[in-house]
């Protein structure tokens, strides 16, 4: 049987462009959603166009420019919102409206000071507006992740029958355990009439570190879109990265799901997204990191030395990294040193490694790392 397909829908220009300091323009966004649209993605939230001129323009320009992708624009439940959004993707050639409101007790008191039937009300009223200008309208329940799931199926409920074509069940405040947000989605696939006129979207932010785990978890119980980001760049800290959860897919065949990603284009994408933003990859980051791939400690080293996937469960090569890194510290043992030393020229019998790693340690113990450079004096100062 085949995989069932999992949709992509990146939010890094809209979500992700939301960090303060990664700000950028339009031109910047233009080669990013270029790039988006090569990798795969199903969907590219393009920007938020009644937030300013500019957002309005660069989604506009976005949508000119996407060949493959939906491109779609955010709005609050507000009737111009949908308008100026419906505006700015007049040239998509396959637009999304994606509109909502807060459903959380909080959100309805503290945001709206409303209650739950005035809520379901503005929420039918915007999807029904929305539609009016394009078929494929995606509804977002703020705060899903603290909502109460019997109200939130009947606002899903109400959406449905308004036209919404998909259902984002946004974890925006990052709070939600694996199980509860997979209980959550499973709960309105059973309990939701119509659901099945609709797809179930994961919304997760990583507040507390768990946006990639609770993703899945929403696949897992019957969610067909995840929302995420380049490297999980986003609001506070970040959403789900986009890099994660395609590779954990990937390489889970049990889970039965798949996207149709391009992983061979995580990689310079990430270092794409990430020099664009000027935010830095944090080096341990999961499958995008400079040392996601990379051997430091000797256990290790000779373990990869023998067979790559002695410590790697997924191939480099899959994501876009050119080779596995064999780093060399004062960690590091002999068989790292006779790799490393053979790559730059200098084939060590049994005798001559012992005496070359007895003059590495005395220098690995004085710098972090030891690079090709150091490898020729190391063996110099060897004498042999
Ligand atoms: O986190 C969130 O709830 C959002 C919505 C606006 C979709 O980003
Ligand atoms: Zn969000």
């Amino acid at each position: 049987m085949g995989k069932e397909k999992v949709q992509i829908f990146d939010t890094t220009l809209r979500d992700g462009e939301q960090v303060p300091g990664c700000k950028l323009d339009t031109k910047s966004k233009l080669v990013i959603a270029e790039r988006l649209d090569l990798l795969g993605v199903d969907v590219i939230e393009a920007g938020f166009p009644a937030s300013s001129p500019g957002d309005f323009h660069s989604v506009e320009e976005i949508s000119k420019l996407v060949k493959n992708a939906t491109v779609c624009g955010l709005t609050r439940a507000v009737k111009n919102d949908i308008k100026v959004a419906a505006d700015a993707l007049r040239f998509a050639k396959r637009p999304r409206i994606h509109t909502g409101i807060g459903t959380s007790d909080s959100h309805i008191k503290f945001k709206f000071n409303s209650t739950q039937d005035q809520i379901i009300e503005r929420a039918v009223a915007s999807v029904t507006y929305a539609k009016s200008f394009v078929e494929d309208i995606e509804f977002y329940a703020e705060d899903a992740g603290r909502t109460d799931n019997v109200f939130l199926a009947r606002v899903c409920e109400a959406v449905i029958k308004a036209g919404a074509t998909v259902l984002n069940i946004p974890d925006t405040t990052g709070y939600c355990l694996p199980d509860e947000y997979g209980a959550k989605i499973k709960f309105l696939k059973e309990n939701v009439t119509g659901i099945d006129k609709a797809i179930l979207s994961c919304h997760c932010h990583n507040d507390l570190g768990l946006a990639t785990a609770n993703s899945i978890a929403g696949v897992v119980n019957g969610a067909r879109q995840i929302e995420c980001t380049i490297n999980g760049i986003g609001e506070r800290a970040g959403n789900t990265s986009l890099e994660e959860v395609v590779m954990i897919m990937r390489q889970h065949p049990t889970l039965n799901l798949d996207t149709d990603i391009n992983a061979k284009l995580l990689y310079d994408t990430s270092r794409l997204v990430s020099e664009s933003m000027a935010m830095m990859v944090q080096p341990n980051k999961a499958v995008v990191g400079a040392n996601a791939f990379a051997h430091s400690s000797g256990i290790h080293q000779d373990g990869v030395i023998k067979n790559r996937e002695t410590y790697e469960i997924m191939n480099p090569h899959d994501v876009g990294v050119t080779e596995s890194a064999i780093v060399l510290t004062a960690r590091s043992g002999r068989a790292a040193l006779a790799y490393r030393a053979k790559k730059v020229g200098f084939e060590l019998d049994k005798l001559q490694l012992d005496k070359v790693y007895q003059s590495f340690l005395k220098i690995a113990d004085l710098q972090k790392q030891i690079n090709d450079d150091d490898i020729p004096k190391i063996v110099e100062a060897a004498n042999i």
